[in-house]
């Protein structure tokens, strides 16, 4: 008897302990991180405001490497102290250190170095690049302009393909910024080839698996497909009222049952932002009341539809 309720209250006392060590190690972490954070993202942001500066981007590197090591290091730590997590009831906490147990793309230093290098090397390609200039007057590209003038990705031509009502200048605009992507090829291949070696190294198939993975789901897949024919006859219908919209506003230059995707009003083919980035002057390209719709964010907001974000520009992806 004596012998089951000490037995009964080491359990118990070695419960609260662990519930403590889970509060102390989140804690921890928490302050940890935040410093640790706070470096990575200043290193980040002076490559991303000093694009003359060489020596910055091997900082940034670095501290990516600093970083990955340490989110190694705790992902070790959170094992070896919790092991399978089986004994903490808490969900959140459980969620919370499942996440820091798993660090996904799992690379030593020299290879997290290579992969932020391809990564900012891949940002630097938009970001020094430039095009000549549209002529309003000849309605081509003039590249007698001074380099200076010419066009970066940001501001210049995000600002053309968003606001710019010619369909020839948008399509100069269009391919000019492909042409400049297809510079980073090797890099990309490079890029996925080592992403998906971490992602192995991390305990999983390859990188998409990882990102997946951060659905907590086991039928994503699924679930994603039964959602896309939820939306699909919407879809159907705004694909519609802009495919009508964008053919008065651009008669006779495209007639196919798709639109082209540089008349969208930015650079990615994203159908209906209605963020102010309308291809249309002086109307917005939501389904308006007088019609049989209702504007987008009326029909979307209450049945929790998010339309699907199509792959936005490089930036510096972080890890997870
Ligand atoms: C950018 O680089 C220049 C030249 O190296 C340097 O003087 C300046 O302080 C740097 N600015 C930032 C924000 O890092
Ligand atoms: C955790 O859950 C188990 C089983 O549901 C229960 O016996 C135990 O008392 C719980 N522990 C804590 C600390 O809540
Ligand atoms: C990244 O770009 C720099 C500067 O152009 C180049 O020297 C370096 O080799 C590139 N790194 C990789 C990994 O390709
Ligand atoms: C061409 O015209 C647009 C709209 O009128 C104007 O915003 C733009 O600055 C002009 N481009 C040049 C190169 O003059
Ligand atoms: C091209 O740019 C040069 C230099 O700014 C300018 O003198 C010329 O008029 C421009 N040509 C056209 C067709 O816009
Ligand atoms: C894009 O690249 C192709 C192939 O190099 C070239 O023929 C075309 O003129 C370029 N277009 C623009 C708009 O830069």
């Amino acid at each position: 008897m004596h012998r089951l309720v000490s037995l009964g209250l080491i359990a118990l006392a070695s419960l609260i302990s662990a519930q403590s060590n889970v509060d102390d190690f989140l804690a921890k972490y928490n302050t940890l991180g935040q410093q640790e954070y706070y470096v990575n993202s200043v290193a980040s942001w002076n490559v991303a405001v000093n694009l003359d500066d060489e020596s910055l981007p091997v900082l940034a590197a670095k501290a990516d490497a600093n970083i990955a090591g340490w989110e190694q290091m705790m992902a070790a730590q959170a094992t070896t102290q919790f092991g399978d997590l089986k004994s903490i009831n808490d969900t959140s906490k459980k969620r919370q250190l499942k996440r820091i147990q798993r660090v996904g793309i799992k690379l030593n230093s020299a290879d997290t170095i290579l992969l932020s290098t391809l990564l900012i090397n891949m940002t630097n390609v938009y970001n020094k690049n430039r095009i000549c200039p549209w002529s309003n007057v000849s309605r081509a590209p003039n590249c007698s302009m001074p380099h200076q003038q010419w066009w970066r990705s940001d501001p210049e031509m995000f600002d053309r393909i968003s606001h710019s009502h010619d369909y020839d200048e948008l399509a100069y605009v269009w391919t000019a910024w492909r042409n400049i992507s297809a510079l980073n090829k090797a890099y990309f291949q490079q890029y996925v080839e080592l992403s998906n070696k971490g992602a192995r190294q991390g305990g999983f198939k390859d990188t998409g698996d990882y990102w997946r993975s951060l659905f907590e789901s086991d039928d994503l897949k699924d679930m994603m497909d039964q959602k896309f024919q939820e939306v699909l006859p919407l879809y159907e219908e705004l694909h519609t009222y802009i495919r009508r919209k964008l053919l008065a506003q651009y008669p006779g230059r495209f007639e196919t049952s798709a639109i082209p995707a540089h008349i969208l009003g930015n650079m990615y083919g994203r159908v209906v932002t209605g963020t102010g980035n309308s291809p249309f002057p002086g109307d917005s390209p939501s389904p308006s009341p007088e019609s049989d719709f209702v504007p987008v964010p009326e029909i979307s907001r209450p049945r929790n539809f998010r339309f699907p974000v199509p792959v936005t520009t490089l930036i510096r992806v972080r890890r997870f």
